[in-house]
């Protein structure tokens, strides 16, 4: 059983630095490009053994550290009573903007709405026979609520903002209602045998702090409490917060996940040591020649040598032209940092 994944996630020591990537599966891989030729992307989403295939791919080509369910963020809003399609992004059949509109999303048990996820972890779970732990994962709230009001992805999504100032107890409301279906979502993933869950909160970064706390936070708290007892560790991954570190460590996650924007030692030296990170190399990085690569994966590394609870991961996720070469340059680099002490990767920081 590899388990350095959920030891670093513990901070319990661990023999390297384990090592996943954010959207590990999907369209770098030229393996994922066939198997969508023949499949439209929901239709991957909903059938457990094509799903499970997904997740299986990266792992076959690199020796990662966790695998994550192939599925989206988007995919539990149907339980809600959402309509969407991918094309490649999501769009939803109506944007959400009335009170009205709120008021008919009505929470149901993800059991029963959402048993093709479930299904897919357990088979995932059988086919991995502990090569390496389960990711199960969900959208934070806010960040659901951004593509709901929305209706697409949008850069800035104005909507959401203009909800949120203009009728602050309608998004509440909204809120409120996205934190008890993701409740219920990992739940029924957790049930199913994932071994940590990821709340990704990727428009977090949109809001100042006292808008973070009221808006962000607090749901993403309402879920992490409602699955303390559950025994698994949580990872709660902010996009674009180094603003609200502080804030965001306080959702009682034990993992936070740093986007690139913060350099991990500074960020451990706010947070102190009760909180595991993850993170951070910039996705962009990859599309340097492999030297680059390495130096900058071990420039992150050694930023956290030397204390315990480190996941080393990208920054946000893989980008679709990602060279396939790159992450091999990844995956080497934390591979050789491992065999070096700590003085010797990061002799300023031990010295
Ligand atoms: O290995 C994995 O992580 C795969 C599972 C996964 C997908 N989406 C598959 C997917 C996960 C964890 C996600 C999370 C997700 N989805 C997030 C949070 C992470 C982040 O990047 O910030 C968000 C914001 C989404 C919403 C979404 N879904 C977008 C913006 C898009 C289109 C562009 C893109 O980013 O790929 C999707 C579609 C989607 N989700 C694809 C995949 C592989 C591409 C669809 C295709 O095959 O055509």
């Amino acid at each position: 059983m590899n388990d350095r994944f959920l030891r670093a996630c513990r901070r319990e020591p661990v023999d390297r630095t384990p090592l996943w990537i954010m959207r590990q599966a999907g369209r770098y891989l030229p393996e994922y490009r066939a198997l969508r030729q023949k499949v439209d992307f929901l239709t991957l989403c909903k059938t457990p053994e094509l799903a499970v295939e997904a997740s299986l791919q990266p792992l076959r080509r690199f020796p990662l550290d966790a695998s994550i369910i192939f599925s989206d963020i988007l995919l539990p809003l149907e339980a809600l009573g959402c309509q969407m399609t991918f094309s490649p992004g999501p769009k939803l059949a109506e944007p959400v903007r009335t009170r009205a509109q709120v008021d008919a999303l009505v929470p149901r048990p993800s059991a029963e709405c959402l048993p093709f996820v479930a299904e897919a972890i357990r088979l995932l779970r059988r086919e991995l026979d502990g090569q390496t732990p389960v990711i199960g994962f969900c959208g934070a709230p806010f960040t659901l609520a951004a593509y709901l009001v929305q209706g697409e992805g949008k850069e800035g999504f104005g909507a959401v903002k203009t909800m949120l100032y203009r009728e602050p107890a309608t998004l509440e409301r909204l809120l409120e209602r996205l934190s008890v279906q993701m409740t219920d979502y990992l739940g029924l993933q957790i049930e199913a045998g994932a071994q940590a869950v990821q709340i990704f909160d990727s428009w977090a970064g949109l809001l100042g702090p006292d808008e973070y706390e009221r808006f962000a936070l607090g749901p993403v708290r309402a879920i992490i409490d409602g699955l303390r007892d559950r025994g698994v560790p949580i990872i709660y991954f902010v996009n674009g917060g180094p603003h609200l570190l502080e804030l965001a460590a306080g959702a009682g996650a034990d993992v936070l996940g740093l986007c690139w924007r913060t350099p991990l030692d500074a960020a451990a030296a706010r947070l102190g040591p009760a909180v595991a990170l993850q993170g951070n190399l910039d996705p962009h990085v990859l599309f340097a020649e492999p030297a680059v690569v390495r130096r900058q994966a071990l420039d992150v590394l050694a930023r956290m040598a030397g204390r315990p609870g480190h996941v080393m991961n990208l920054g946000h996720g893989i980008l679709p032209d990602t060279p396939i070469a790159s992450v091999e340059a990844l995956v080497e680099a934390v591979h050789a940092a491992s065999e070096r002490t700590p003085e010797e990767v990061a002799p300023a920081c031990t010295t």
